[in-house]
C-alpha cells in the first residue's frame, strides 16, 4: 500500500490531474486561495453530496438551509466573533514575520509553554527569542456594503456558517413542522484571514464548511454529543477513509472557543512531513450560548442605531430575567414549558475533507512488473463514475460506446474515450479513480455483450448491452 509521503507530491498529483489549482496562477498566484478543476469539482461536489445525503436526506431530524455570506453586522457582536475572533499573534523583531503564538516551536523542537516567547525559534529566519509581545490578530475580513455614504456600513465575510443557521432558527421553527430534538444543516463558504496558511487546502482564506447545528432540550445534550461523534467518526469511514487513519481528539479546556461547553476533533493523520495528525472536523457542545446571545443582540438594537452603527461602539444590553420565554426559545407543548434548546454542532470542512479523501484513495502497485497508480475512491465519490471505450475506431465501436455513454449520463458522470491502447485508457481512468469501465469489443457485434472493468481488482466480466445501465446503476448504488 503506497503513500503520499511529500506535500509536495499531492500539490503536483493534484494540478497534474486536474483536481485542484493555485488561485490566479496566471498572475503568479493568489496565496491560500485555490480553484477545484475538472477532477476537483466532481470529487468536492461528491463529498458535499454525500454529507447532505446522510445528514438531510436520510435523516427525518435535519433540514437544510442557505444562508447569506453577508448578514447584518450585529450577529457578529452577537456570537462574540467581533470581540474575540481573533489569534494571538507575535512578530520576529529581526524579519517582522508574524507568526501565531500557539504554532511556535521552542529551540529544541518542543512545543512547551506558549506564553514564554525567550526560547522560541521564527519559522522564517530561525532567530530565537526575538518576539514582541503578542497582540490579537483579527480573523474576519471587512467589507463595505452601501453605495452612499450616509448608508455604507462595515460589513464581514462570515467566518462560520453556522450564525446563519442560528440567525434563522425561529423561521425555521415557524415555516416547518420540527420539534426539539432537531437540527438544521448548510453547506458553504466561509472566509478567514488565517495567519498561517502554507499547507495546500488545509488551512486557506476561503473554505467550505458543512455545519450542523443540533437542537436539543438541555440535559440531553452530553448524550446527543456523543452519537454526533460517533455518527461523524463512521461518515468517513463508510466513505473509504482507513480507520487506522482517523481518531478523536478531545479538546483541552484552555483551547476550547469562547462558545464550547465541550469539543472534540476528528483527526485524519496525513502521510506527508511527520505523519501529522490534523483536525477534519469539530464536534462542539455549544450549549445555549448562542441563542442566548441573539436574543441580547436583538435587545441590542438600539444601542446599535444611538451608536452610529458602529459595532464597535455597541455594548450588548443585559440577557431578559424571562430569557428562557424569549424570541429564539423553544415551547414544549408536551412538557408545557419554554427553554433555550443546547446545540451540538458537528462542523466539517469540505476542502480538508476532500483533500483526506484523495490522499487516502492514493495507491501505487506493481501490476505485470509496471506501477499502476490508483485513486481507489468510494464509488460515491469517485469523479467520474463510468468510462465507455470502443476497443477499435471502427466496426460501429464508436457508436454503440457513444449510445452507451449517453445513457449512461443521465444517471452518472459518464466519459467516453477512444484515444490510445485500450491499456493506457484503463491506466488514465485508474488515475482518476474511476470505478468501472467498459469496453465495447467484438463480442459486442457476436453476442451482443460489453466487457466491464472494475478498478481494484481489474477484474472484467461479461454483461449484456441491454442489462449494462441496471449493472452499473445497480453496482454503484444510484
Ligand atoms: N462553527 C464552528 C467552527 O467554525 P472550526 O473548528 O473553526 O469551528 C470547523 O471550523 C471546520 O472548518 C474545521 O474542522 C475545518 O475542517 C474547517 N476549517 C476551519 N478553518 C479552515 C481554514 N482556514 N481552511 C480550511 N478549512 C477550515
Amino acid at each position: 500500500m503506497a503513500t503520499l509521503t511529500k506535500l509536495d507530491d499531492i500539490v503536483s498529483l493534484a494540478k497534474r490531474r486536474g483536481f485542484i489549482f493555485q488561485s490566479s496562477e496566471i498572475y503568479g498566484g493568489l496565496a491560500s486561495c485555490y480553484d477545484y478543476g475538472p477532477l476537483g469539482v466532481e470529487l468536492k461536489n461528491n463529498v458535499k453530496r454525500a454529507w447532505w445525503k446522510s445528514v438531510v436526506q436520510m435523516r427525518d431530524d435535519i433540514v437544510g438551509l442557505d444562508s447569506s455570506i453577508l448578514m447584518h453586522p450585529m450577529i457578529w457582536k452577537a456570537s462574540g466573533h467581533a470581540d474575540k475572533f481573533a489569534d494571538l499573534i507575535s512578530e520576529c523583531k529581526k524579519c517582522h514575520s508574524r507568526t501565531r503564538v500557539d504554532q511556535l516551536k521552542n529551540k529544541n523542537g518542543s512545543e512547551g509553554d506558549v506564553n514564554e516567547l525567550s526560547n522560541k525559534v521564527c519559522p522564517a529566519c530561525s532567530s530565537v527569542g526575538q518576539f514582541t509581545e503578542p497582540m490579537p490578530f483579527k480573523l474576519m475580513f471587512e467589507t463595505q456594503m452601501g453605495a452612499n455614504a450616509e448608508d455604507t456600513m462595515t460589513l464581514y465575510l462570515r467566518p462560520e456558517t453556522a450564525q446563519g443557521i442560528f440567525a434563522n432558527f425561529r423561521n425555521v421553527l415557524d415555516s416547518t413542522r420540527v420539534k426539539v430534538p432537531f437540527g438544521i444543516a448548510q453547506i458553504g463558504k466561509s472566509f478567514r484571514n488565517e495567519v498561517t496558511t502554507k499547507a495546500f487546502i488545509f488551512r486557506t482564506r476561503e473554505f467550505e464548511q458543512a455545519e450542523i447545528e443540533f437542537f436539543c432540550e438541555p440535559g440531553t445534550d452530553e448524550q446527543w454529543y456523543e452519537t454526533w461523534k460517533a455518527a461523524r467518526f463512521a461518515w468517513y469511514t463508510d466513505l473509504g477513509i482507513k480507520a487506522d487513519n482517523l481518531r478523536f481528539r478531545e479538546h483541552d479546556a484552555d483551547e476550547l472557543a469562547h462558545y464550547a461547553k465541550a469539543c472534540t476533533d476528528v483527526e485524519y493523520k496525513f502521510p506527508f512531513g511527520s505523519g501529522d495528525w490534523q483536525e477534519l472536523e469539530g464536534i462542539a457542545n455549544r450549549a445555549d450560548y448562542d441563542l442566548r446571545q441573539h436574543q441580547r443582540g436583538m435587545r441590542s438594537m438600539n444601542a446599535w442605531f444611538e451608536q452610529g452603527r458602529d459595532l464597535m461602539k455597541v455594548n450588548l444590553v443585559d440577557e431578559a430575567e424571562d430569557y428562557h420565554k424569549g424570541p429564539l426559545s423553544f415551547y414544549d407543548d408536551q412538557k408545557k414549558k419554554h427553554y433555550i434548546p443546547y446545540v451540538i454542532e458537528p462542523s466539517a470542512g469540505m476542502d480538508r475533507s476532500t483533500l483526506a479523501f484523495l490522499v487516502d484513495a492514493y495507491d501505487e502497485e506493481e501490476v505485470k512488473g509496471q506501477t499502476r497508480n490508483v485513486l481507489r475512491f468510494h464509488p460515491a465519490l469517485a469523479p467520474t463514475k463510468v468510462a465507455v471505450f470502443p476497443l477499435v475506431k471502427k466496426e460501429g465501436m464508436p457508436d454503440i460506446a457513444h449510445n452507451i455513454t449517453d445513457d449512461l449520463k443521465r444517471y452518472v458522470t459518464a466519459f467516453y474515450d477512444e484515444k490510445g491502447a485500450i491499456g493506457r485508457r484503463y491506466r488514465r481512468q485508474d488515475e482518476a479513480g474511476t470505478p468501472y469501465c467498459i469496453t465495447v469489443d467484438g463480442d459486442t457485434l457476436a453476442e451482443k455483450t460489453v466487457t466491464v472493468r472494475e478498478r481494484d481488482s481489474m477484474e472484467q466480466i461479461k454483461v449484456s448491452v441491454d442489462q449494462i445501465k441496471g449493472y452499473i446503476r445497480d453496482k454503484l448504488d444510484m
